[in-house]
């Protein structure tokens, strides 16, 4: 290689409410949870002999830290200086995990394309922007069902729909880049489950003790839709004494509050395509993000198409590296023409 030719390292970032991956061209990919904690008090910081935690590690050591997740119904948390500095902690780390931060990528120039909702990639695009300087040297901002349709090579006659935590964003791929009326973006997502489905356990069991924490694993191991195949129950404090309950009803009503919107908003964009094309796209409906995972959410989609001529849809298999890893392919594709410049 001469020796003026900076080595580049391209990293593709699948920035979420609930947990934010990177894939690297050295191969390298990791997914963190989104949350990032500083220690509230003295006592805390000598606990944790640390100034900032991040993923996981904050989500377990949460009673000792100011925890903030950066992401909230698709939009970057902005206001305060925290907030700020949590969305920069999270990419810094996430760089970090595969050696692309300022600290250990010497000399290489990194490029990173970035997913983002949609909603995000309207409102906060300058947040982000602003979030990046100093950490990486171009940038590229995405709609995350973009990456992911992107990443699978999905480009023509698709529709990709991200169910994820704090949005579920649609888009139709036309084999162009999306445009604005191409993509949807809705708040009704995975967090909205959990919350119907608190109030909903709160109502029926009104002495029962539990966290938000405990109702997401709860639904992420035994979430559906449509006539329940087993009884779904759970083991909660009542007055102190572990109690089993039984959370069935509760659980798929709060599952299949989604139905309705993400099936009106797939059908209505549908027929905004092209009609010649239409049945094409029909075909091709496309289920990422965690949310996807819903047991028979997929199979309850493509029962909505059959009212408008049929179709067939498909819950990704890889539904965590998807998006960041459609970053990377992107970051790799894209001519230096498409790259922001971002200053030191
Ligand atoms: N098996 C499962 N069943 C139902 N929900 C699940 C399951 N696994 C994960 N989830 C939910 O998926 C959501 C996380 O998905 P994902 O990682 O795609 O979201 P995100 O990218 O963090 O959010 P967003 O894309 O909205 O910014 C959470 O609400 C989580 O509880
Ligand atoms: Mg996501």
């Amino acid at each position: 290689m001469s020796q003026n030719k900076q080595e580049v390292l391209n990293v593709g970032i699948d920035l979420g409410t609930s947990r934010s991956s990177i894939s690297a061209s050295t191969g390298d990919r990791h997914v963190v949870e989104s949350y990032v904690g500083w220690p509230v008090d003295m006592v805390a910081r000598k606990v944790l002999k640390r100034e900032v935690l991040i993923g996981r590690d904050a989500l377990d050591n949460r009673p000792m830290l100011e925890l903030h997740r950066p992401l909230e119904r698709g939009l970057i948390k902005e206001g305060s200086e925290r907030d700020d500095q949590a969305v920069r902690e999270l990419l810094r780390h996430l760089l970090s995990l595969v050696g692309a931060d300022p600290e250990s990528r010497g000399d290489t120039k990194v490029r990173a394309v970035v997913g983002v909702p949609a909603a995000a990639l309207r409102v906060n695009k300058q947040n982000l922007r602003n979030a990046m300087k100093g950490l990486v040297d171009n940038l590229i901002i995405v709609s995350e069902p973009f990456a992911v349709a992107y990443g699978l090579e999905e480009l023509l006659h698709t529709m990709v729909i991200d169910l994820g935590a704090g949005t579920t964003d649609f888009c139709v791929m036309n084999g162009r880049l999306p445009r604005e009326d191409d993509q949807r973006t809705l708040t009704t997502a995975g967090d909205s489950v959990d919350e119907l489905l608190t109030t909903a356990i709160r109502e029926h069991y009104p002495d029962a003790r539990f966290s938000i924490h405990m109702v997401r694993e709860w639904k992420e191991s035994q979430s559906f839709v449509g006539e329940p195949k087993k009884p779904v129950k759970v083991s909660v404090p009542v007055a102190g004494r572990p109690t089993e309950i039984d959370i069935t009803q509760e659980m798929r009503s709060a599952c299949e509050s989604l139905l309705a919107p993400v099936s009106e908003t797939m059908i209505d964009l549908l027929s905004r395509v092209e009609p010649e094309y239409q049945a094409k796209v029909r075909q091709n409906v496309i289920l990422s993000g965690g949310t996807a995972l819903i047991g028979g959410f997929g199979a309850k989609l493509q029962e909505e198409l059959q009212e408008i001529g049929g179709g067939r849809v498909r819950v990704v298999k890889d539904p965590i590296y998807v998006g960041s890893d459609g970053g990377l392919t992107m970051a790799v594709d894209a001519p230096e023409s498409d790259w922001e410049k971002l200053p030191a």
